[in-house]
């Protein structure tokens, strides 16, 4: 039995289908729901820059935004809360600018790595839950209309976040979930509560 809350992210494409299990989770679990970027005062201004195509940006500004936005949100939203023994269920954290800026936009990683420590210091997720599926499923799945900046960013941005994200999971298999999110909300759901239950949920007092 920990103190701490446990923190668990979801990360996936636009598409995936991750806010909805993000929802469902943490209702479910009885634990705060969370996203990036954008969930503070502060990070609700960031996030209307970031998102807005006709606001022109270059990829490390990019970065250091979305970093700002997580840094704010983990220290005053996350941590606290974890402290407190509240668990944490997030839509999008690190792995986000990583698979994004990194892998989709080519900002250099071992900076993103070093950006990223500055950002959150200790903070780490009990478990990434990466929802994958194919980028032409994913885009058969969203709204075409009023795309924001990633979502307009075409298929091969898409292509390399995804592979990007599998090569996250794939190097950090105890700390990483993958699941095929191909499947009817009940299957997909059925496969995250099935890892999700191996995690300890009882909190000492
Ligand atoms: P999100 O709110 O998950 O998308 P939506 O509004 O479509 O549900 O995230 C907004 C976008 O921000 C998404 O396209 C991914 C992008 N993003 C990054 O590029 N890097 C990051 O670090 C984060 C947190 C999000």
């Amino acid at each position: 039995m920990s103190s701490r809350g446990n923190f668990v992210v979801f990360e996936g494409i636009d598409g995936s289908g991750k806010s909805s299990q993000v929802t469902r989770v943490a209702s479910e679990r009885g634990a705060l729901r969370a996203f990036e970027p954008g969930d503070t005062a502060l990070g609700a201004q960031l996030r209307s820059w970031l998102l807005d195509r006709d606001t022109p940006m270059i990829s490390e500004t990019e970065a250091l935004l979305m970093l700002a936005d997580r840094s704010h949100h983990v220290h005053t939203v996350i941590e606290p809360a974890l402290m407190k023994g509240r668990h944490v269920v997030c839509d999008r954290f690190t792995a986000s600018t990583f698979a994004y800026q990194g892998y989709g936009r080519g900002v250099d990683l071992d900076a993103l790595q070093r950006a990223t420590r500055l950002a959150v210091g200790k903070v780490v997720p009990t478990l990434t839950v990466l929802m994958d599926l194919s980028v032409d499923l994913a885009r058969s799945r969203r709204s075409l209309s009023e795309q924001d900046r990633f979502e307009s960013s075409g298929v091969e941005f898409d292509e390399a976040v995804r592979q990007g994200y599998l090569e996250l999971a794939h190097d950090n298999p105890a700390e990483w979930f993958i699941v095929d999110a191909s499947g009817s909300f009940d299957e997909v759901s059925k496969a995250i509560d099935a890892r999700l239950d191996q995690l300890e949920w009882t909190v000492s007092g």
